[in-house]
């Protein structure tokens, strides 16, 4: 399991960290505590959850598409997803979720600083979990950790403007549109998120 989605959007992958490893940044964190999840780093137990989500053609809808379940079975890393910027999202001990941090590829359109390489966050739920605001609370969260462990970073996001529950998730939690352009046969939504602007005066999260 390299990455996900097979046709390269690479809005999350399990592939080798880009974010490097940071000196100064513990990884991992101790698990963060949300009203109503955990975040924490991967554990063996998570694996067949992790194959749900990148098996799921619901999840695939925006991102590339589904990958076939078998050779998930046989490929998915004993832990997949544990490295630097990858979170498990974790309802009453089980996962239903995943968030990454990653480094942007510098040749991708979209680009925020002028040697690219921006901290990327990404998203995947799994589809039972949808609709009850368990990923604007995680990646809430998740943002929090990056903005107290990487000071004054920004961080960017892609995601495909026709990815309607995406666009309202970017929104609550305070993106704001940087540029659109097509990639991947789509249109694609390129935002920012800095934590000065998004909180506590900017928009804030629909938590609730
Ligand atoms: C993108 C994705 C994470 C969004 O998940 P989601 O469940 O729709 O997002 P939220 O957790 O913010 O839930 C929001 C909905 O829950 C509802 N909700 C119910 N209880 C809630 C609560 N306590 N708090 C907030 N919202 C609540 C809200 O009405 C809201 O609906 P709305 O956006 O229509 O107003 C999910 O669709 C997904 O995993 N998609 C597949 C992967 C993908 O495309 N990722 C993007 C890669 S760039």
């Amino acid at each position: 399991m390299q990455g996900f989605p097979a046709k390269g959007d690479p809005c999350v992958s399990l592939g080798e960290p880009t974010m490097g490893t940071h000196h100064a940044v513990t990884w991992p964190p101790a698990p963060i505590k949300t009203e109503r999840l955990v975040l924490r780093e991967s554990v063996p137990e998570d694996r067949p959850a992790f194959i749900d989500l990148f098996a799921s053609p619901e999840v695939g809808v925006y991102i590339g598409g589904a990958q076939r379940r078998e050779d998930l079975e046989r490929s998915a890393p004993e832990v997949p997803g544990r490295r630097f910027g990858s979170f498990v999202v974790d309802l009453g001990g089980t996962m239903i979720g995943m968030i990454t941090f990653d480094r942007r590829d510098p040749q991708r359109l979209g680009r925020l600083l002028p040697e690219g390489g921006e901290a990327e966050l990404g998203y995947l739920f799994l589809p039972e979990s949808w609709g009850r605001g368990y990923a604007a609370e995680a990646c809430s969260a998740a943002l929090d950790w990056f903005a107290g462990t990487h000071p004054g970073e920004p961080v960017v996001l892609t995601t495909q403007t026709a990815n309607q529950a995406s666009m309202r998730l970017v929104t609550k939690l305070g993106f704001t549109e940087v540029e659109r352009f097509e990639e991947f046969g789509a249109e694609q939504w390129f935002g920012v998120w800095n934590a000065q602007s998004s909180s506590p005066t900017g928009p804030p999260p629909r938590i609730r």
